[in-house]
């Protein structure tokens, strides 16, 4: 059976209401990343990333899947064999649309993280320097999601699963940010077939087999049509 692993970035969530991070007018170009995606940042500014991370927990919250995190949930009931999708997205957007298993390798809004004892537990809505840890009770709570210069969560398991995939799809992402912008070589290594779906070429776009480009709620809804009816 066919193993199909699938990475998603910000540009699947964008027709939901969520910005993208490198577009025009996207997040970084709001709030330098250096202040609020970064350890050093967290440690000069925790009520400035605190209030970043509080507010964009609300507006995920109230963001609703579109046709392409729901097409993505059909291939994974549909398809005889295993889909995966890895997300580089904070928002809990293919659940909600009906995704069984989602590998978050940069963590999530939805969870806190205590930087003193690492414990791990369901964010409240709002989170502050006072937030204290529920297992050592210290108030060191920081968002649980991965920041520059940090290891992205569940590498070994994505390696694997790219090693024996037969299909790899890049959605919505701009191919700017590593280890996931080089997973389209790992699957190569691995022989599969490889497609990128975006509103416009990203950075790596020469190293994919197939591309196809416009809005996410579109074109994956077709590809996914196409996949299940044997035609890509
Ligand atoms: P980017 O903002 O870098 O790229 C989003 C991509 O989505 C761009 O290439 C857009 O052209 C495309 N796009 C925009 N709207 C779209 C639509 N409606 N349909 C399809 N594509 C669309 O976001 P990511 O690649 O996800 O990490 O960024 C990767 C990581 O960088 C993020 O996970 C985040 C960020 O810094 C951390 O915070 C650690």
């Amino acid at each position: 059976m066919e193993k199909i692993v699938i990475l998603t970035g910000a540009g699947i969530s964008a027709e939901s209401g969520l910005g993208t991070f490198r577009d025009k007018g996207g997040i970084w170009t709001k709030y330098p990343l250096e202040d609020v995606a970064t350890p050093e940042g967290f440690a000069r500014d925790p009520v400035l990333v605190h209030e970043f991370y509080n507010a964009r927990r609300v507006q995920a919250a109230a963001a609703a899947p579109n046709a392409a995190h729901q097409a993505l949930a059909r291939l994974q009931r549909d398809w005889p064999g295993e889909v995966v999708i890895v997300t580089q997205n904070v928002d809990a957007l293919h659940e909600a649309g009906g995704a069984r298993e989602v590998i978050h390798m940069h963590g999530t809004l939805a969870g806190a993280l205590c930087g003193a004892c690492g414990h791990r537990w369901q964010a409240p809505e709002v989170m502050n320097t006072k937030t204290p840890c529920p297992a050592c009770t210290r108030p060191a709570a920081r968002p649980d999601v991965v920041w520059f210069g940090e290891m992205p969560y569940f590498m070994d398991a994505i390696y694997d699963h790219l090693a024996g995939c037969s299909v790899f799809a890049a959605i919505g992402t701009s191919g700017q940010v590593y280890p996931a912008a080089a997973f389209v070589h790992e699957a190569i290594a691995a022989g599969a077939r490889t497609v990128e779906m975006n509103l416009e070429p990203s950075a790596v776009v020469s190293s994919f087999d197939e591309t196809r480009f416009g809005p996410a709620s579109r074109i994956v809804p077709d590809w996914v049509d196409r996949l299940l009816e044997g035609r890509a």
